[in-house]
């Protein structure tokens, strides 16, 4: 569905990726974690053309898409869910949602989608005539994935999934995101709660300084010695003794 290969990006002079190569299979749930400024939101976006790569391939369903602009990957189904939710705060909430299906793709579809999203986040649909900006964080959080939804996507990222959540938000976001998978949409996320991203994943990717550094399934990062140490906050002493 996504296969990057070989890929670089900069912003003027300062390298941020240096040569990723990922892969994410049709109806996967794929989590990017790693530290502050590793580069996984670089990463996103320069897949949704915000940032324009250097070198290497991003190939979408098998067709070359490096360098194309954001507006043409919407109208592919290539939609991000950017860090910090970005809703416009003085419109309603369901302008907020409409304003999703702007493209060719998605505007057929929208009275149906709205009532797919105001199912899935029932909070959206009683708060439609609220100002966007005055929403909680969580409600937030939701607005911005449901208008991501709106666009009929084939393959959603979504940046910082549960970043500034309480935990009970957090898993009514995760509950979301496999009914989003259920529905057959591909979801490529950034996660800085690793423990979360990696329960929930098919497959996650660590990214440091730019560069993969290790990928494997969920499960099997959950049990990496190295990600226990570094992300999970555990050492194998710790457990011996537990
Ligand atoms: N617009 C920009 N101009 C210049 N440098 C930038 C820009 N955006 C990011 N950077 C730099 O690129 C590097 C990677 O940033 P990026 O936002 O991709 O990291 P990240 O992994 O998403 O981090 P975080 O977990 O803190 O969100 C950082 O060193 C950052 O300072
Ligand atoms: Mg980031």
């Amino acid at each position: 569905m996504l296969e990057i290969t070989n890929l670089h990006a900069a912003y003027g002079d300062a390298k941020v990726l240096y040569g990723i190569y990922l892969k994410v299979e049709p109806g996967e749930v794929v989590a990017i974690v790693g530290s502050n400024g590793a580069g996984k939101t670089t990463l996103l976006r320069s897949i949704c053309g915000v940032v324009r790569p250097t070198e290497g391939s991003i190939r979408l369903n098998g067709e070359e898409v490096a360098g194309k602009r954001t507006h043409e990957l919407v109208d592919k189904g290539l939609i991000m869910v950017p860090e910090g939710r970005r809703l416009f705060p003085r419109m309603s909430v369901r302008r907020n949602l409409e304003i999703g299906a702007y493209s060719n793709r998605a505007r057929p579809h929208l009275a149906e989608r709205l009532d797919y999203v105001y199912r899935l986040f029932p909070i959206l649909k009683e708060r439609s005539e609220q100002l966007g900006g005055t929403l909680s964080g969580g409600q937030q959080q939701m607005c911005a994935i449901a208008r991501g939804l709106v666009a009929t996507p084939e393959v959603l990222m979504i940046d910082e999934v549960s970043l500034g959540l309480a935990p009970v938000m957090i898993s009514r976001v995760y509950d979301a995101i496999k009914a989003i998978r259920d529905l057959g949409v591909t979801l490529l996320m950034v996660e800085q709660n690793v423990n979360q991203a990696l329960s929930v994943a098919d497959r996650a990717y660590v990214i440091q300084h730019g560069r993969v550094a290790l990928s494997g399934t969920g499960k099997e990062l959950q049990g990496n010695e190295e990600v226990r140490r570094i992300y999970l906050g555990l050492n194998s002493t710790e457990e011996e003794l537990s």
